[in-house]
């Protein structure tokens, strides 16, 4: 496990003032480009899944980078994926939920019909940051009447405490800074 999260830890790089000044952000886009360090995130998350959850029924991924490791995730565990998506994208009869951004505000959705009351859901996402958007995730759920086990992130940023946004449900980080 320390190995894996080395590896994943040399494919993240920080940049200064983007996308505006003042915000250090972490970049993901190395992960995607080295199948070792991917492997161990999915590795990493499965692992966390199975010692923690007797049952899963579907993997929630948030847009548009929980869609980059929501996906492998949800195919390890034999289970769906479903996709938050921002405002607009979605056809058919959407439910909506609005919320805060560290840098704007935003709209998220997702089809009425791809949650069952009752389902039991976890919610991926590459960052934590504010919670903004991860709470509006499990309001949709709630919305729908499934059952958040929890959260997870590749990455969380500790000092915008968005894991006190989110109780009572947990999250679960691979990495913190
Ligand atoms: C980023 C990140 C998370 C969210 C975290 O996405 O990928 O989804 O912000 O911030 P929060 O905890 O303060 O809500 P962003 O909204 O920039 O959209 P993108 O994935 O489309 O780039
Ligand atoms: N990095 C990547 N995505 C983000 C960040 C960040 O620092 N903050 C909010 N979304």
């Amino acid at each position: 496990t320390e190995g894996k999260l080395q590896l994943v830890q040399k494919h993240i790089r920080a940049f200064p003032d983007f996308p505006k000044k003042g915000i250090l952000f972490r970049d993901i886009c190395p992960i995607l480009k080295s199948p070792a360090a991917l492997t161990a995130v999915t590795d990493l998350f499965e692992e966390h899944v199975r010692n923690h959850y007797q049952q899963v029924d579907l993997i929630i991924g948030l847009d548009a980078r929980g869609f980059l490791f929501g996906p492998l995730l949800a195919q390890r565990l034999g289970v769906g994926f479903v996709l938050v998506r921002k405002k607009g994208k979605l056809p058919g009869t959407t439910v909506c939920v609005a919320y805060d951004l560290e840098y704007g505000t935003a709209e998220v959705e997702i089809q009425e019909d791809a949650v069952a009351p009752g389902q039991k859901v976890l919610i991926i996402d590459d960052l934590l940051a504010t919670g903004g958007t991860l709470y509006a995730a499990c309001e949709l759920m709630k919305k729908q009447q499934a059952e958040v086990l929890g959260c997870m992130v590749v990455i969380q940023l500790k000092d915008l405490n968005g894991a006190d946004r989110l109780k009572p449900h947990g999250v679960f980080s691979l990495l913190q800074y």
